[in-house]
């Protein structure tokens, strides 16, 4: 049920779930739009939210992203237990609005955002606004729901001046990056000659005043496009190069656009919906109507394949550009430490590649650091800050669980323990494919472990043996030691891909269970009181 706002409200809670800070950035705005309101607001992270305090809100403004394959952000896992559980209490004396950031090219989008508007209205809270999606490029939709959201809770006449005031740009905004130049200082490949990959080690040297960066932190890359592809679009398109087009409030070449400005490898729903009625082709009309057949179409074909599959003629530059979203920066965990690399930031990339309609394809950002980042070349980058993954004092027992470029962070946290003389025991678990090719920093690592930086070192290669041995193997192999570290009072980390996130997860809920005598919830509650002592982290992707 929606319905209008008729009381101005006591006061405005305003929460955000968020893994990249974009949800963050949002909920900074619309409390900073509430206040100028003369609305009483509290704008904070969900983590930091008690659950308990639920029922006592008045009015909750929820701004969540999707994560993994269409999961909660980590961070507010407890949140959604609570809203979702058969317990919750009576919610229907809040009134609520949520704000869905995410991705159309997920077949799950705005996954989390949907969830939690369901769950709030079920347990009966009143929906004040339509919950509304917003695709990566969310500023222009994310600014109409806060707009509408003001407007209902102090109504359309006062709400004006306040969007006004947005569009003049003086309701403060914060700048989501500020991009900076570096400078490529070496870009080799970790893995031996004989691995199925090419995982790379890049340092990067700020060209000016290097940022402030933290154990945990990532590095955004401003991504260019392949030339390659431009080209491609540009001949499959009949467009002249030179030919301008809108960008970014300015106009410039087209093939500048594609270059730089543009995602022109992905599909999006959007595009295939506005390709599909330019085509007036019946192929691409079904998509619109059957989700899965979209996902896996747009899967198997890149924006090129869709061009030569279903070509058009005359259409202009400016009416393909507006069917393509913003190229988004991709981010990289640092895998450095400030103290020790001063200047330098490093990174752990695995190169995206693969083969589609019998071409190499390769991922834009990876692509450009494989093929156009030699040593001296310059990229533009920002730091993105990541609060939720942070090191312990250099004294606490730390367990640090990274498979692949999943090490990256922890290659900076064990910098950083380097450069502290008091130290706590170290505990890393590393996975890859195979011992001889793919032990990313083994040189390193074993220094680590004789200098005693690192006590402990375990690690899992999944094809050296007859039997797939991952890291989850290796916990629940020494389950009895890492319910002793946990109990020693060690944080956990864990970094890398979102799957093994969760078979890590239960890895370590079981080991608890057995040596507690627990069930799979009572295990499950430790880590939660973990998570909310900031013992149990994550950053996944
Ligand atoms: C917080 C965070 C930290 C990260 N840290 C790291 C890190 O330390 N190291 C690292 O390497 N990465 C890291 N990543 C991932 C990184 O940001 C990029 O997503 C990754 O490098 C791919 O970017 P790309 O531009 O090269 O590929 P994109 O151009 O984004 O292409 C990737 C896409 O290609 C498509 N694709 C891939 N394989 C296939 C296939 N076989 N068939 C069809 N389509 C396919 C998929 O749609 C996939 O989504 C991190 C991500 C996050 C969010
Ligand atoms: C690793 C990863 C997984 C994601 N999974 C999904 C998903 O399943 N569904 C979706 O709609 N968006 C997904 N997204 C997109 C994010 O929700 C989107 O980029 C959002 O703007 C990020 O907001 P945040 O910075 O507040 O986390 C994913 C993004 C990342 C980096």
């Amino acid at each position: 049920m929606t319905v209008t706002a008729t009381e101005r409200p006591k006061l405005v809670t305003i929460l955000y779930a968020t893994e990249t800070g974009a949800s963050e950035d949002v909920a900074g705005a619309l409390s900073r739009e509430a206040e100028a309101a003369d609305l009483t607001v509290t704008c904070q992270d969900v983590a930091d939210f008690d659950p308990e305090d639920l029922d006592t809100l008045d009015v909750l403004l929820f701004v969540t992203s999707t994560t993994g394959e269409g999961e909660v952000p980590y961070t507010a896992e407890e949140f959604f237990e609570a809203v979702e559980s058969e317990d919750c209490p009576d919610l229907s004396g809040i009134r609520y609005s949520v704000l869905a950031l995410g991705d159309s090219t997920y077949e799950q989008f705005c996954e989390a955002g949907k969830r939690l508007d369901r769950a709030l209205a079920t347990a009966g809270a009143v929906r004040i606004q339509d919950r509304v999606d917003c695709d990566v490029d969310y500023e222009d939709t994310a600014a109409q729901w806060r707009g509408s959201v003001l407007a209902k809770l102090i109504g359309e006449e006062a709400a004006k001046p306040v969007a006004e005031a947005e569009i003049a740009g003086s309701v403060e905004r914060s700048p989501r990056y500020e991009p900076l130049t570096a400078c490529v200082t070496e870009n080799r490949i970790l893995t031996a000659p004989g691995s199925t990959k090419a995982t790379r080690h890049i340092a990067l040297e700020f060209v000016d005043e290097p940022p402030a960066y933290a154990p945990g932190d990532a590095l955004g890359l401003i991504a260019h496009n392949d030339d390659g592809v431009v080209d491609a679009l540009l001949k499959a398109l009949s467009f002249d190069p030179a030919i301008q087009v809108p960008s970014n409030g300015r106009m410039i070449s087209v093939a500048s656009a594609l270059a730089e400005s543009y995602e022109i490898c992905a599909l999006t729903p959007r595009f295939i919906e506005g390709w599909s009625k330019l085509a007036s082709s019946p192929g691409l009309e079904a998509l619109q109507s059957d989700d899965k057949a979209r996902i896996a179409f747009m899967h198997a074909n890149h924006v090129i394949d869709v061009i030569r599959q279903y070509p058009i003629s005359g259409l202009s530059a400016e009416e393909f550009i507006s069917l393509l979203r913003p190229l988004q920066p991709r981010l990289y965990s640092i895998a450095s430490s400030q103290r020790v690399t001063a200047r330098e930031v490093h990174l752990t990339v695995a190169p995206v590649e693969y083969e589609l309609h019998g071409e190499a394809r390769r991922g834009v950002a990876t692509g450009q650091l494989v093929l156009r980042a030699p040593v001296g070349s310059q990229v533009q980058v920002y730091i993105q800050p990541n609060e939720h993954f942070r090191p312990p004092a250099p004294t606490t027992p730390i367990i640090m669980i990274g498979p692949g470029t999943g090490i990256a962070p922890f290659r900076g946290f064990l910098q950083e323990r380097s450069c502290e003389t008091n130290r706590g025991k170290a505990w890393l678990l590393f996975g890859e494919r195979n011992r001889e090719f793919d032990f990313l920093y083994r040189e390193e690592l074993e220094g680590y472990l004789s200098d005693g930086i690192l006590t402990r070192l375990d690690t899992a290669f999944s094809r050296d043996g007859s039997e797939k041995v991952y890291v989850q193997h290796r916990i629940a192999e020494h389950a009895d030691d890492i319910v002793a570290w946990i109990d020693a009072g060690a944080h956990i980390y864990i970094c890398g891909d979102a799957g093994m996130a969760n078979d890590v997860h239960d890895a370590i809920v079981q080991a608890l269970a057995r040596s507690k005598q627990l069930d799979a919830g009572g295990a499950e509650n430790i880590l939660n009181t973990m998570r909310r002592a900031k013992r149990y982290q994550r950053d996944v992707y």
